[in-house]
């Protein structure tokens, strides 16, 4: 059993890849402020994985699992305190292992608030990786896999897009990215030993086959999925389609949407490449290898759930490019990964979220711990 800490592990992403690595049986240590995730994602993954008893460990901190060590321990923390990271490597992993790997999902991922907050952007992103290799050179684990992002290919025409693509930031989001990569590069090659993957996701998108997990954005969503989803549930008027003139066939911007539990797996894998491979830096493409427009995605989930989404064509937004899709065939060389999941099942699956969860996690019991102590408390 591998012990794996989840910095960012209560976000739409972390949340996802949690209920894998659990289901794969490991041990795992969620580190989350909670500015974008929620506690509740947590007790619901406890739940989806059937981990058995509840220990309540603070108010702000929880561990759920099957006797001790707790299979799944929550601390609200913050990536930039080296106290919180301590706390997370020592205590966190029930104290008598520790953390044989991590999964860096924390980070602040908003384009248009990153061209305002470029500062923010800098020290949650960038400072905060630093403090977490520092407390990994501390602690005495090498293994990390990163979510890196496709923003950093920029605008490019081309068409799919391997990893040796020139790297072409446009934006300070993009550039923490760049920054973070070159950063894990450079201590991979003045320390030998490290075990690094470095995740370039394209569009991820819907939600766990349940319904129970899913995407809870703040505010109005800037991403086209949770956005169309928050249209079809009534919450927003209609769906505003960004461009009808971009050179594609219909005239609409064309991404790569992969299914959040593709990715999900596909963190369960590099992390088991990384584990039984000589230490290496590794990057990869995680993507579909298919193009889908946005009108594609609108008829795609109004076929598959019955409804009918309200939209209308305005201008391009300013950064955005035509096509976007993955060179995949470097994860399936290297990881065996592909998605398996189609377009179908992520508009089936994203809306069985929605529909279930109108608020998101909003109104249910975001205490941590409270009503799992209720439930089957343990001394
Ligand atoms: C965006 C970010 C990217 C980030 C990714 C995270 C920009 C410019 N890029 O990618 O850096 O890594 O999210 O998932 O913000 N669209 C609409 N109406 C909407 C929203 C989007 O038509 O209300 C269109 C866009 O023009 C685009 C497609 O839908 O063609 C997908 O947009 P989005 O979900 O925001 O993802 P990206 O722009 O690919």
């Amino acid at each position: 059993m591998t012990t794996v800490l989840l910095t960012g592990g209560a976000g739409f992403i972390g949340s996802h890849t949690c209920l894998v690595l659990l289901e794969a049986g490991h041990r795992v240590v969620v580190i989350d402020d909670f500015s974008n995730g929620s506690p509740e994602a947590l007790r619901r993954v406890s739940e989806l994985a059937r981990l058995g008893s509840w220990r309540q460990l603070a108010p702000e901190q929880w561990a759920a699992g099957e006797g001790q060590p707790a299979r799944l321990t929550l601390l609200k923390g913050d990536v930039r305190s080296p106290q919180d990271l301590d706390r997370a490597f020592e205590d966190g992993g029930g104290g008598d292992s520790g953390i044989d790997a991590v999964l860096h999902f924390a980070g602040l991922k908003a384009v248009g608030e990153s061209m305002g907050q470029p500062l923010r952007y800098w020290d949650v992103n960038v400072v905060g990786a630093v403090r977490l290799l520092e407390a990994m050179g501390r602690h005495g684990c090498q293994t990390l896999v990163f979510s890196s992002s496709a923003t950093l290919y920029g605008i490019t025409d081309r068409v799919p897009i391997p990893e040796t693509a020139p790297l072409q930031p446009i934006n300070p989001y993009g550039y923490t990215k760049a920054a973070v990569e070159r950063m894990l590069a450079d201590v991979a090659a003045s320390t030998p030993g490290w075990r690094i993957a470095l995740l370039r996701y394209f569009n991820p998108v819907g939600a766990h086959p349940s319904g129970r997990i899913g995407e809870d954005p703040n505010g109005r969503p800037n991403n086209l999925f949770p956005f169309l989803c928050q249209v079809a549930a009534g919450r927003r008027q209609q769906l505003e389609v960004f461009g009808g003139d971009w050179p594609t066939p219909d005239g609409t911007g064309v991404r790569d949407y992969l299914h959040v539990m593709d990715l999900a797996e596909g963190h369960g894998r590099a992390l088991e490449v990384l584990q039984a491979e000589p230490p290496q830096l590794l990057t990869l493409n995680l993507g579909s290898g298919c193009g889908h427009s946005v009108l594609d995605l609108v008829r795609s989930f109004e076929a598959t759930n019955g409804l009918t989404l309200p939209y209308a064509v305005v201008d391009r937004r300013p950064g955005d490019s035509a096509i976007s899709v993955a060179d995949h065939r470097e994860a399936e060389r290297r990881m065996g990964w592909r998605t398996k999941r189609s377009l179908a099942d992520i508009c089936r699956d994203g809306w069985a979220w929605q529909s279930a969860n109108p608020e998101g996690y909003r109104g249910s019991d975001r205490q941590p711990g409270r009503s799992l102590i209720q439930a089957q408390p343990v001394s």
